[in-house]
């Protein structure tokens, strides 16, 4: 998958001068708040390997999020196929996460438009998801911004945590392929 531009953003294939900055986000309390665990600089890394491994097997992933003439990692923003079975796998979904420094920008509402815009007219998918712990209003917020929509009936328990976490409870929400099918033009 080729990168992608959007007004402000470059979404890229992961380089190794990510990998610290990666790795600082995620040992970051603030945002691994929602998170049942932080990721040590192993963790971290092996993380991205995950990621690049996703874009080589299905051609689309987490893309590192750049911000030129901002910094050159701001976080990840991308479409992945989840690894779990639910009631609404097999999917695609649109996940982000960003350094806290660049909360509050609305850059990964930015790059995830693009991220659908891509699922949509690339990938011609039918639905795009999105899922977050209930208590993850600032994520939630961007799945509102990208016109996602949630039913009650479709939240779930996370199979990859254990009865009784606090982070095994998920809010689903979807966005349907648009009518005339083409996505608006990313913001
Ligand atoms: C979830 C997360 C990516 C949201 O980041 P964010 O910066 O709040 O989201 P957006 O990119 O949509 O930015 C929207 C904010 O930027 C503001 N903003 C400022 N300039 C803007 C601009 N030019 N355009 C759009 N929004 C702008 C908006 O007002 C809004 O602020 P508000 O929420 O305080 O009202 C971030 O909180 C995060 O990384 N959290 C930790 C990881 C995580 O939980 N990931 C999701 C797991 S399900």
């Amino acid at each position: 998958m080729n990168d992608r531009r959007t007004e402000r953003l470059l979404l890229r294939r992961w380089r190794n001068d990510d990998r610290a900055p990666f790795a600082a986000m995620n040992a970051d309390p603030a945002v691994m708040e929602h998170f049942p665990s932080m990721y040590d600089r192993h963790g971290s890394d092996a993380l991205v390997y995950r990621f690049e491994a996703h874009f080589d097997a299905h051609g689309f992933g987490f893309w590192a999020v750049e911000a030129p003439g901002v910094s050159p990692f701001v976080g990840f923003v991308g479409l992945s196929i989840p690894s779990f079975e639910a009631h609404f796998t097999p999917a695609v979904e649109v996940g982000w996460r960003l350094a806290r420094a660049h909360w509050g920008h609305g850059y990964a509402s930015e790059a995830a438009r693009a991220a659908t815009g891509f699922g949509f007219d690339e990938l011609a998918l039918d639905e795009i998801v999105s899922f977050a712990v209930p208590a993850n209003f600032r994520s939630r917020r961007v799945m509102v911004r990208l016109g996602m929509t949630h039913d009650p009936a479709d939240d779930f328990d996370h199979p990859g945590q254990p009865e009784g976490s606090a982070y095994r409870r998920h809010v689903l929400y979807r966005l349907a392929r648009p009518a005339d099918g083409r996505s608006p033009p990313a913001a």
